[in-house]
């Protein structure tokens, strides 16, 4: 799979994405994305930017669970877009979702067309990984931060503990790609993601990438064993 592809998974597993991510996280990741939105922590009057929102799950669980009235989401991918679109039709008489402007853009993380300085966090859930011009893209979320602005990025990762990294690794790399045939009908985007995950444990550094490209209290908490992890950054 070339670098330059990886959004082109996400469309045609777009309308499966939601259910692949509770089957194949036991359920867990609502709680990883309370996390983030916990760590973030924005004032009600607050801007919020979501990048790689994907269905945006990020998007709503800001809106559920935190006073935030303002948020973006971003995609590459029109899919992706259009069921979060859906969703906030969905959602729209919830009372969570009352007196809340929500905007939605189809843009490359990398280079948006946004205004420089205008929030005051931006997330990023299980995308980073996938982005290939990763450094583009973190002097994209700095421009877009106001001073003091915090960075929060969610991630998969592997577990430190070897007793729990080996069984995890078999999950991963045999058990998964199984299960993403009978589920997604396809064995590919589960092997995509075990291979990006192990690339991603093993080759980036990405605090070190963090504070290039000038973020600083940079933080990495790992979750539920070492599978995920949550790093926060601040900006100067
Ligand atoms: C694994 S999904 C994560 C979705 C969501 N954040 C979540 O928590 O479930 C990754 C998303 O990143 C998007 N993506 C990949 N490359 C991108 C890029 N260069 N710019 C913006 N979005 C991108 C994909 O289209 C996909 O929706």
């Amino acid at each position: 799979m070339s670098e330059q592809n990886t959004h082109f998974i996400f469309d045609p597993m777009a309308a499966k994405y939601d259910r692949c991510n509770h089957i194949f996280s036991f359920g867990v990741d609502g709680r990883w994305r309370k996390r983030l939105i916990r760590a973030v922590a924005p004032y009600p009057h607050q801007c919020v930017l979501d990048m790689c929102t994907g269905t945006g799950d990020v998007v709503f669980s800001f809106l559920k669970h935190s006073p935030v009235q303002d948020i973006t989401g971003i995609d590459i991918s029109e899919s992706m877009i259009n069921l979060a679109q859906e969703k906030q039709i969905r959602f729209s008489r919830r009372v969570w979702m009352r007196n809340k402007k929500v905007s939605w853009t189809l843009a490359d993380a990398a280079r948006t067309a946004l205004v420089s300085g205008s929030f005051d966090a931006v997330t990023c859930a299980f995308g980073i990984r996938n982005i290939p011009d990763r450094t583009a893209t973190l002097n994209e979320i700095y421009r877009l931060l106001k001073p003091k602005g915090k960075l929060g990025i969610l991630e998969f990762s592997l577990p430190a503990n070897p007793l729990f990294r080996i069984p995890y690794k078999f999950y991963l790399n045999r058990l998964m790609p199984l299960l993403g045939q009978w589920v997604v009908g396809d064995k590919e985007p589960l092997r995509y993601l075990a291979q990006s995950i192990g690339h991603w444990h093993t080759e980036v550094d990405f605090s070190t990438e963090l504070a290039r490209a000038g973020f600083k209290l940079i933080r990495k908490t790992p979750l539920s064993g070492g599978v995920a992890a949550l790093w926060l950054a601040v900006k100067r």
